[in-house]
């Protein structure tokens, strides 16, 4: 468990997600999804019912390549990040992560501090030696945090995304862990 002082004064907790907390993590999904048009899906279509939600999750927490983790002030899930790593032998060093915050709370550091935390974490495992990632190709935001964080740009991948009628691309980004 880690603690920070956010920019706007207030105490953030970075911990690792509890199979019993998944109904609160589908609900802040909920709210979420409806928040951003940078994620994989949109408005009801996260499509995992809490009882796959608590296997993913204890699932996550048994594996030595994988990590869920939450940021929490007092009580109120604000940020999720997951980082999966890969199943087989020969990919199991690797994997890719994904993250969100809550809309109200952008800008005050939690994206920082949960990527600072997975970082850590992978260096910590002597196991994962690269992390990669995946963001739409127009989300400045996101971009700019992960090029600030030191994630190499790797290449793109045109289409990726169907929004609304329109392709987008994604950019695929990572970080090689060598110490
Ligand atoms: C990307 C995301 C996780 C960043 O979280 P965050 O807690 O705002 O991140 P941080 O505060 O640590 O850093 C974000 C940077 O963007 C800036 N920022 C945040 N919101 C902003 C906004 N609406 N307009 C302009 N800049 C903004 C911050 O000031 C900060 O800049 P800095 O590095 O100069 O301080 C969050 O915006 C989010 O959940 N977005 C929707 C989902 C998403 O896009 N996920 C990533 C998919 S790959």
């Amino acid at each position: 468990m880690e603690y920070s002082r956010l920019k706007n004064g207030k105490t953030l907790i970075i911990r690792k997600a509890q199979k019993e907390e998944s109904s609160k993590f589908l609900d802040y999904i909920n709210k979420v999804c409806a928040e951003s048009e940078n994620l994989t899906f949109g408005q009801g279509e996260f499509g995992i019912t809490e009882e796959k939600e608590v296997e993913f999750i204890a699932s996550l927490a048994k594996a030595d390549n994988g990590l869920m983790i939450f940021a929490l002030i007092g009580d109120e899930l604000v940020g999720q990040l997951v980082f999966n790593g890969g199943h087989r032998p020969r990919i199991r060093h690797t994997g890719e992560f994904s993250i969100t915050v809550l809309k109200e709370y952008w800008g005050f550091g939690i994206g920082t501090e949960l990527i600072k935390y997975m970082i850590n974490w992978a260096k910590e495992t002597r196991l994962i030696r690269k992390i990669n990632l995946r963001v739409r190709s127009d989300n400045q935001i996101a971009l700019n945090l992960y090029k600030r964080l030191n994630f190499k740009f790797e290449g793109t991948i045109t289409r990726e995304f169907f929004i609304n009628g329109n392709f987008y691309d994604s950019i695929h980004m990572g970080m090689e862990i060598d110490d």
